[in-house]
């Protein structure tokens, strides 16, 4: 956990970390019940779970279907080899914990712009081989592909896992996050997968309250409709059964009925590189 109380930048001993402002990893990390956050982090997430009661289900949903997606992955298709791009501070159920439960031998690297996340990586990781983590920015993604911690675990001519899990709506649109996915696309071989979770917007009053939210907070988080959502993926990618739904619809193991409205509000899809 991280220390309580801490009011600056140098405070906490990890070097970067403005505790002064809220972040996305932190701030989710306590929407899903985490402890690696601090006073200004609660704050934010305490208006969604005040001010917006029930939203809290969009960070739950998102996390069950990424955790559906990758033992899908791991049972269910050859790859063995994971790229989780924007991968969140540790929780229950990390995609490695997920992966290698099904398929020992399974390799993830996480990347994620927040040091927090790469201090937390490394205790967590500190036994696991086959995972790490790279600190760094998937806005500018050659150096994430030319690392070498990146290349000890991924062979780039054997299919990858490619995970975009609540992270691509962290890109405003002049950030070109189809330019993101179209960089991995052009590297990774037939065969190849990847997962998107997304904000959704559904021309309910809701995305555009949560938007506003998040914009005045933290300066990012779109909501997109389905298009611009498959329009992230580009042309090559085929898009899996069934399709891009409701993250608690995105296969559940059990049926769903009766999804809230903030339900609706982030999608997932699966897609396979042919
Ligand atoms: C909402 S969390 C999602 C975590 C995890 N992927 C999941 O679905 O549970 C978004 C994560 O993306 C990271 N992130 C946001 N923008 C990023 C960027 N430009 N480069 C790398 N990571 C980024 C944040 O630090 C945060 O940890």
């Amino acid at each position: 956990m991280v220390e309580e109380g801490a009011q600056g930048i140098e405070d906490v001993g990890i070097p970067g970390v403005d505790v002064s402002k809220p972040s996305i990893a932190r701030t989710y990390d306590y929407l899903l019940g985490g402890k690696d956050n601090f006073a200004v982090d609660r704050a934010l997430g305490d208006r969604f779970i005040n001010d917006l009661p029930g939203s809290r289900a969009i960070a739950f949903d998102n996390r069950g279907a990424l955790v559906r997606a990758i033992r899908e992955i791991a049972v269910n298709t050859p790859v063995r080899q994971y790229l989780d791009l924007g991968s969140g501070l540790p929780t229950a159920d990390n995609v490695h914990q997920v992966a290698q439960r099904h398929a020992s031998e399974s390799r993830v690297v996480y990347v994620d712009n927040d040091p927090v996340v790469l201090a937390h990586g490394r205790a967590l990781l500190a036994e696991n081989k086959q995972t790490t983590v790279v600190q760094a920015d998937l806005r500018d993604p050659k150096p994430i592909y030319e690392s070498p911690d990146t290349r000890a675990l991924i062979d780039f001519d054997q299919p990858v896992a490619v995970i975009l899990s609540a992270v691509l709506h962290h890109l405003n649109d002049d950030e070109e996050p189809t330019a993101v996915v179209e960089y991995w696309y052009d590297r990774i071989p037939s065969g190849s997968y990847l997962f998107i979770s997304h904000f959704r917007s559904e021309d309910d009053p809701r995305s555009a309250q949560l938007q506003e939210l998040l914009q005045g907070s933290l300066g990012r988080g779109r909501w997109r409709t389905d298009d611009e959502i498959l329009t992230l993926l580009g042309d090559g990618f085929t898009v899996l059964p069934p399709g891009l739904v409701s993250a608690v619809e995105w296969r559940p193991t059990e049926p769903q009925t009766d999804l809230t409205d903030w339900q609706r509000l982030i999608a997932a899809v699966l897609a396979v590189k042919s």
